[in-house]
């Protein structure tokens, strides 16, 4: 049985005032629920106040990105080693809105997954399709492509990825912030479909990575979603925004037998 893990992707959301007030919240509604993994990843101006307020707790940290350079002139970009500074567990990378508006290719999320994975930090790899790419019946081409990225990483870097627990996380573009998630066959079709990918490198970490769901996550179908047998958690994005149901999302996953009554 995999742990399940949820993490909270606030984008570019918070304030100093804003982030102690949910994440107090959180750490009250949380502080039982130890059948599930739970990480918030902030901007990285919030880190350290999340260093400040989480640490010795059961939620973890960390960034919504990391640079595929190590260090030197590279005005705005944060390393691997600064957000290991702060005790970043996570690192999402190759998120559709990083893909989109910097034309993240899936050779550079490699690269940035390298980064990660050198410093100890776990990637939470995003693939997922377009609508367009979905409807043209191409879904499964373009996350093969992002997955095989990978796949195809040397032998230390995907060892250190293992060692780390690296996570993927199948968001598909069409459901981000549209209230629309895929539907629980959708899903699972694709998570299922990850995995076998992943079992062409590296059966037993195929067994054993977490694939977690994003793109409109919400209490109301969390239960149909963390209950598919490849569906290993959430990457939620508006629903993370508030204490009460991102808390709700975190008490399901903790047991999702609660969803048969
Ligand atoms: P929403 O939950 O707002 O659809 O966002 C999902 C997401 O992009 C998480 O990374």
């Amino acid at each position: 049985m995999r742990r399940k893990l949820v993490v909270g992707n606030w984008k570019m959301n918070g304030s100093i005032a804003k982030n102690k007030a949910l994440i107090n919240q959180l750490l009250a509604r949380l502080q039982n629920f130890d059948a599930a993994d739970f990480a918030l990843c902030l901007p990285y101006t919030y880190l350290f106040q999340a260093q400040q307020l989480l640490t010795g707790t059961n939620i973890a940290w960390g960034s919504q990105n990391i640079s595929q350079f190590e260090s030197g002139a590279y005005t705005s970009s944060i390393s691997a080693e600064m957000l290991k500074d702060f005790n970043c567990k996570y690192a999402i990378i190759g998120h559709s809105e990083r893909r989109t508006i910097s034309h993240e290719s899936n050779e550079k999320a490699a690269v940035r997954v390298t980064r990660a994975v050198n410093a100890g930090i776990t990637p939470i790899y995003c693939v997922g399709e377009t609508k367009l790419e979905r409807e043209s019946g191409i879904a499964k081409k373009i996350v093969e492509a992002q997955v095989l990225a990978i796949c195809n990483l040397d032998h230390t870097t995907f060892e250190r990825a293992k060692n780390v627990n690296m996570v993927i996380a199948y968001e598909p573009v069409w459901a981000i912030g549209t209230g629309r998630a895929a539907t629980p066959d959708e899903a699972q079709e694709m998570h299922h479909f990850i995995r076998v990918l992943i079992a062409l490198r590296d059966e037993e970490f195929a067994n054993r990575i977490r694939i977690i769901y994003g793109g409109s996550l919400t209490p109301n179908n969390v239960c149909n979603l963390l209950t598919m047998p490849d569906i290993d958690g959430g990457l939620i994005g508006r629903s993370a925004l508030t204490a009460d149901d991102f808390s709700k999302i975190c008490e399901i996953a903790c047991d999702t037998t609660q969803c048969l009554i």
